[in-house]
């Protein structure tokens, strides 16, 4: 077609998919690759810097990539319901394709710890959302159990077609870009994402689609980051709720694409997380959520390990919309409230 057909046609090759497979697709994926100049300019160097803005996919996250995947392949084995645990995203990907799908979605998430654009697309999309006093691992170990006890399939970066389908980020950066970028930073949580980005660019690497493998810089939450202090954490905290997580599903993995890319885990504290997303915003009209710019507060945590001339991706994981409460407490200063409908005022205000 002359339209981009999403990212199991356009990536089929690469996919674990038949022509059997009744494909759920939302037209994910294609989402652009923006140069943040401000941000090359805080490190110097001659760096180029870049985000892969996914939150432009159809449901606002990189989750979507893996959910055309995950419900595809579940619709093909004949399952008639889904079932996933989530901090927000996962379980708005998951319930627009399973409805578009034919199939039920049902979520479970940690009570008040979900964003609330994330907790409208889930009901809105049809889940039946259950909100459990517990946090996301908690969460996630109910819908394990529950997924082997009941005929419904489980969503979560677990099913292995998960992050089949969210390898495709790293095919796009490297068509993008002509090759793999020396560095990518990636906001890190139950780390399925670092995982397909890795086999990403190991499966491109292999057909001999770019000459290189990048670092796989991996960023958590301070309060949250079992993957730097190497042990899970009992009760995870960060404002940054998609990564508010404390046991890794993916943690093996992770761990492989770290060590085997010579990458490292690092954390970002909330203050860091905060100046990133703002400076995202404000300097270079890209807005996403929290999680999201813990990638790019890493890199410009650990500039001075940049080599000079590199070429740095950054993964903006999810839309900036997704978190209204964030976004309105942060910019209070700029919202004036109550004012009489008078110019002068009004001018006094602009400082006119
Ligand atoms: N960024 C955002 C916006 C996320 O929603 C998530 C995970 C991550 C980063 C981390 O990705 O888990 O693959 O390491 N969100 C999951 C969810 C947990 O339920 O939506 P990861």
């Amino acid at each position: 077609p002359q339209y981009w057909p999403g990212l199991i046609e356009t990536y089929r090759q690469y996919l674990p998919v038949t022509a059997e497979t009744p494909v759920v697709t939302l037209n994910e994926g294609n989402t652009p690759l923006i140069p943040v100049p401000s941000v090359a300019a805080e490190i110097g160097k001659q760096v180029e810097v870049f985000v892969k803005y996914d939150g432009l996919n159809p449901t606002g996250s990189f989750k979507d990539r893996g959910m055309t995947m995950a419900v595809s392949k579940a619709k093909e084995a004949g399952a008639k319901a889904v079932i996933c645990a989530s901090t927000g995203n996962t379980s708005a990907a998951a319930a627009a394709y399973a409805s578009r799908g034919g199939l039920k979605p049902f979520v479970i998430i940690p009570d008040g710890y979900v964003a609330m654009g994330k907790l409208a697309q889930a009901l809105v999309y049809g889940a039946d959302v259950i909100a459990i006093e517990g946090n996301f691992d908690k969460a996630l170990e109910i819908v394990r159990q529950m997924a082997d006890a009941y005929p419904i399939t489980l969503v979560n970066s677990l099913n292995p077609y998960r992050i089949e389908g969210q390898k495709t980020a790293a095919f796009e950066v490297v068509d993008a870009l002509g090759d793999a970028p020396d560095w990518l930073c990636i906001p890190v949580g139950n780390a399925g994402n670092i995982t397909a980005y890795w086999r990403g660019f190991c499966e491109y690497h292999q057909e001999q689609r770019c000459s290189r493998r990048p670092r796989m810089m991996g960023f958590q939450a301070a309060g949250a980051a079992p993957l730097v202090h190497g042990h899970r954490v009992e009760d995870p905290q960060t404002l940054a709720t998609a990564i508010r997580i404390g046991n890794p599903a993916n943690k093996a993995l992770a761990i492989a694409a770290q060590q085997e890319s010579g990458g490292e885990f690092n954390p970002v504290t909330d203050d860091e997380i905060l100046a990133a997303y703002r400076m995202l915003a404000k300097q270079e009209g890209v807005f996403c959520e929290p999680a999201s710019a813990a990638s790019v507060a890493g890199l410009m945590k650990h500039k001075d390990q940049v080599p000079s001339g590199a070429t740095v991706v950054c993964v903006l994981t999810g839309n900036g919309l997704k978190d209204p409460d964030i976004a309105l407490q942060q910019n209070t200063d700029q919202f004036h409230q109550g004012i009489a409908p008078d110019l002068e005022m009004i001018a006094n205000i602009m400082d006119l």
